[in-house]
């Protein structure tokens, strides 16, 4: 079958369009660029615009506060895995990227005297671990909501392209490995379109919907991490998915950090306070794998809540309707849509829920994609970056930090427009690549839509999804995790039998949601293989058959690619030097809070 290619030359592609890729697009068009942003989804929704909580940022406005301070935090909070030069320069740029913030409009609640509000968030401290910092400036419960908006309309004014409801299915790579652009098909036309530009940028998110139950859209499926993986590159870190404490029993939908920030505590059938055992000085706000762990210890030893003990509640009550209306206006709606509660009477049902990707595509502090290459472990790809939560920059480590993810794709989105400005020449003509470049990328495109077993994508997904809630959760065991992966090669090669019930090109749900299950597999295959080999634990990676964080053998990040259905493995060191000399690394210790 022929298609109609679409050809498009501009100086910067970024695919995705949630926070990371509008604060790319915006700086790369304001900078002077021909700046194409390419979406799945409408800008507006996406994911970013369930982010409710806050984004993290010294600016000191309730209380005293410090960058270091954050530096620290974030170095714990990542169990020593995260690149401290990286961590530094996220800490430090938070703040007068916060503030550009709210000069391009984003309407952040505000203190009595008109500075932006901040609350506290889990893991934040002053004075390096010894009291609460209110660090997470907020906009109610819908930050990541007015963010994407505001960037949303910034970015139009500069006048970037957007190809909207465009679905990107790999990178165009040339003969040296460097990167001259992406293919997508237009869902509503059924075109295909190639866009060539000097630098591709992947923010294209993380890949939640491996999993059955997560607080992600249907739409988190990585599908630039994917495309990494096809294009022959690796992945970073994947085994260190994040539980959310507080997703919505059985819905899987988020109740913000922000609660217990602004008060709210968890408790358990005996009605007991139980984070006061686990994390004495912290509590409720201990860091979020902390917490998860503590709440599923409760349910595995017989007191968890409902009918058959296999929940938490979120008390609220005492919050009284003042803070509740001004500052959790979205989590009372959605408590009431998603568990029928009223948070002003009853505790919400909850339950660890997965939530964020520390690991994925691995980058550099300025946003360009790195891989190890004839042992240069921070070897550049020309052409390729990757920011937000595509990313493993590594700034989350083991375990990110409640609103240290908006900071990250604002500051790292900011980054990559800086970068770009310096690398990339406006206008310079386009390298002439051979037509094998492209057709192979379009064979493979046909080959996913001209299949015709007698599996269809949503049966394979649903058996991933179980496969790696059951076996790749909160805490694992290497028996588990090898039944797991037994498991999984076997869901894996059932794709020999998919079938594409729909041929047609023109908004192919069937298509699509086949094209995304292929991406979701092999990244599924480098969480829990990863995990597997990885024997330590460490943040959101916790083993039962090792408990312990391993610093001698396991200090070090996860390379994964993925060939012919297999993955392989290696690794790169952490980055334990700072950036500049303003600030001393923080070297390795025990993490209590
Ligand atoms: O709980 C929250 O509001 C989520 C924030 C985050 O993941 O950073």
């Amino acid at each position: 079958m022929s298609y109609n290619v679409i050809k498009h030359e501009h100086d910067v592609v970024i695919v995705g369009a949630g926070g990371a890729g509008l604060r790319a697009t915006l700086g790369m068009a304001t900078a002077g660029l021909s700046t194409a942003c390419v979406t799945k989804v409408f800008p507006t929704r996406s994911h970013t615009v369930a982010a409710q909580g806050g984004m993290s940022a010294a600016l000191g406005n309730m209380g005293p506060d410090d960058w270091k301070w954050h530096m620290y935090d974030t170095i714990k909070g990542s169990d020593w895995l995260g690149d401290q030069d990286a961590i530094e320069y996220m800490c430090r740029e938070a703040i007068p990227a916060v503030i550009e913030l709210e000069h391009y409009g984003v309407p952040f609640s505000r203190t009595d005297d008109g500075k932006i509000y901040q609350r506290p968030f889990g893991g934040m401290t002053t004075n390096y671990g010894e009291g609460t910092a209110q660090r997470t400036c907020a906009a109610a419960d819908r930050t990541g909501h007015a963010i994407l908006h505001t960037l949303y309309q910034q970015s139009l004014k500069h006048n970037a392209e957007f190809y909207i409801e465009y679905f990107a299915t790999d990178l165009i790579m040339d003969e040296d490995g460097v990167c001259r652009g992406v293919m997508a098909w237009d869902l509503a036309t059924g075109d295909l379109h190639e866009f060539r530009g000097h630098m591709v940028v992947l923010a294209t998110g993380g890949c939640g919907r491996t999993y059955f139950s997560a607080t992600s859209a249907h739409t988190c499926t990585g599908d630039g991490n994917a495309m990494v993986l096809r294009a022959g590159l690796p992945l970073q870190d994947m085994e260190f998915v994040q539980f959310h404490p507080t997703g919505i029993y059985g819905a899987g939908v988020l109740i913000t950090e922000g609660v217990r920030g602004e008060g709210g505590y968890l408790t358990n059938s005996e009605g007991e306070r139980f984070m006061e055992r686990y994390a004495p000085n912290a509590k409720d706000l201990a860091s979020r794998d902390v917490v998860s762990r503590s709440m599923t210890q409760e349910i595995n030893e017989g007191r968890g809540v409902g009918p058959d003990k296999d929940h938490i509640f979120l008390n609220l009550m005492h919050l009284g309707p003042e803070v509740i209306n001004e500052r959790l206006p979205g989590i009372s709606e959605s408590a009431k849509v998603f568990a029928g509660v009223d948070v002003g009477k009853d505790p919400i049902p909850v339950i660890p829920t997965v939530h964020y990707n520390m690991g994925g595509i691995p980058t550099n502090y300025n946003g360009e994609v790195v891989t190890l290459w004839e042992g240069n472990p921070d070897q550049v790809v020309p052409g390729l970056m990757a920011i937000g939560e595509a990313a493993c920059v590594s700034v989350h480590g083991a375990n990110r930090l409640g609103s240290n993810s908006l900071l990250d794709i604002v500051v790292f989105g900011r980054a990559a427009a800086l970068r770009a400005k310096e690398v990339v020449t406006p206008g310079a003509p386009h390298k002439k690549l051979p037509e094998e470049a492209t057709s192979k990328l379009i064979d493979r495109l046909d080959r996913v839509r001209n299949s015709s077993g007698s599996t269809g994508a949503a049966q394979i997904r649903d058996r991933m999804q179980r496969c790696m809630q059951a076996r790749a959760a909160v805490f694992r065991t290497g028996e588990t995790m090898a039944a797991g992966v037994e498991e999984l090669n076997e869901i894996v090669a059932e794709w020999d039998d998919i079938g594409v019930a729909d041929k047609s090109m023109i908004w192919n749900t069937d298509l699509v949601e086949t094209l995304e299950l292929e991406n979701l597999l092999c990244q599924a295959q480098t969480v829990i293989e990863g995990a597997n080999v990885r024997t330590e634990s460490r943040g959101g990676h916790a083993r039962e058959d090792y408990p312990d964080r391993n610093d001698d053998e396991w200090m070090k990040h996860t390379l994964a690619w993925v060939k012919d259905g297999k993955v392989n493995f290696d690794y790169r060191p952490v980055h334990m030097n700072t950036l500049t000399d303003e600030v001393d690394s923080f070297p390795p210790k025990k993490r209590v809070y």
